[in-house]
């Protein structure tokens, strides 16, 4: 059976439904019929939040979120990231074998540097952890959004590299990107993103979800002015939540008899009805965070265990002492 791998970092609010459709959908399917391994990214998450007792809460609730979604612990290896330190020691064995410009060429830190920012190693070094979290599963197969594509590249990279000087030790991996939920559309028509502040949580109250998408931004045509839906940006989360309304919605954008008010409100309807289940699960397990505790526990020894075959034998490849 193939082994697919994903993360998803603690790093603010919610879960929102980039992440759901991008990463969080697919790897509910994918646990019918893979190997399937889920992790809190709490180390990567330390890039950007730097108070110790937020980020672990951030941790537990997202793997609320997890488990609400319908990751199964009896079918997902669901774990937190800072259980298995082994990927740290796999990072530094791995970052011998990436060369500077890899990591200067990564998205996030040219973006980071473009703004003038002061750049923490750890950002520089971000995708070194992320090639590590990948390879010391033998993760075949990653299933994530668009944009983390580049990262699994780099991934890919270091993999080759370190395979030509020391063998065929790690599994090279693949991006799972569904080409329909790549890059789900935020509020303002960017990329939905937690640092664009343009999302809609899949667990936020009613009341808030709906003006969120009432807020959706359009342009001004009127009412009865013919529309363009491969513009819109709530036609294009319509494409997500109404698939079987697509073609009737479609007719009336181009032939002007719906307005964007009523193309919101139809929106948001069909929201809550793809998300009631997910939403109440959600209600039911907000609070209950001593199975957050065993789950971490039980994800750990599992997760452990096969992270420690794959450091074992880069240590045997690269001269390092075995510690046994
Ligand atoms: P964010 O970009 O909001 O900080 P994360 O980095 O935690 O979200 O992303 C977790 C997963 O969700 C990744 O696989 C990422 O590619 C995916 N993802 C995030 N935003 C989107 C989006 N707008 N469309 C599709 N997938 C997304
Ligand atoms: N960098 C990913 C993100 O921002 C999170 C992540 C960390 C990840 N390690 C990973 C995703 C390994 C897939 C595989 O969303």
């Amino acid at each position: 059976m193939k082994r697919v791998l994903s993360g998803v970092k603690p790093s603010g609010e919610q879960t929102h439904i980039g992440n759901y459709f991008g990463m969080l959908l697919p790897s509910v399917e994918l646990q019918k019929t893979h190997e399937n391994f889920i992790f809190i990214a709490d180390y990567h998450a330390m890039t950007t939040v730097f108070d110790g007792e937020r980020l672990s809460s951030q941790a537990r609730e997202l793997m609320v979120e997890l488990l609400a979604v319908g990751l199964d612990p009896q079918k997902t290896v669901l774990f937190r990231q800072s259980d298995v330190p082994e990927v740290c020691e796999l990072t530094w064995i791995l970052s011998c074998s990436t060369p500077l410009g890899l990591l200067e060429r990564a998205h996030a830190f040219k973006d980071s540097k473009a703004k003038g920012q002061e750049v923490i190693a750890g950002l520089f070094n971000y995708p070194v952890l992320m090639a590590a979290d990948i390879l010391a599963y033998r993760s075949h197969c990653v299933p994530v959004g668009q944009d983390q594509k580049q990262h699994i590249e780099i991934a890919r990279d270091i993999a080759q590299r370190f395979n030509r000087t020391y063998g065929d030790i790690l599994v090279l991996p693949e991006p799972l990107i569904k080409e329909d939920t790549a890059t789900v559309i935020g509020l303002d028509g960017r990329k939905m993103s937690k640092s664009y502040d343009n999302t809609i949580m899949l667990f936020e109250p009613e009341k808030s979800m709906k003006k969120k998408v009432m807020s959706i931004v359009t342009d001004s045509k009127g009412l009865n002015d013919p529309k363009d839906p491969k513009t819109c940006s709530v036609f294009a989360l319509h494409e997500l939540f109404n698939p079987d309304g697509l073609e009737e919605l479609s007719a009336r954008y181009l032939g002007g008899s719906i307005g964007y008010g009523e193309s919101k409100k139809l929106l948001f309807e069909k929201m809550m009805e793809t998300l009631g289940p997910v939403r109440s699960r959600w209600e039911e397990l907000h609070t209950r965070f001593d199975e957050v505790e065993e789950i971490y526990r039980e994800g750990a020894k599992r997760a452990r265990a096969e992270a420690r075959k794959v450091l074992d034998d880069c240590r045997q490849a690269t001269g390092m002492a075995m510690g046994k």
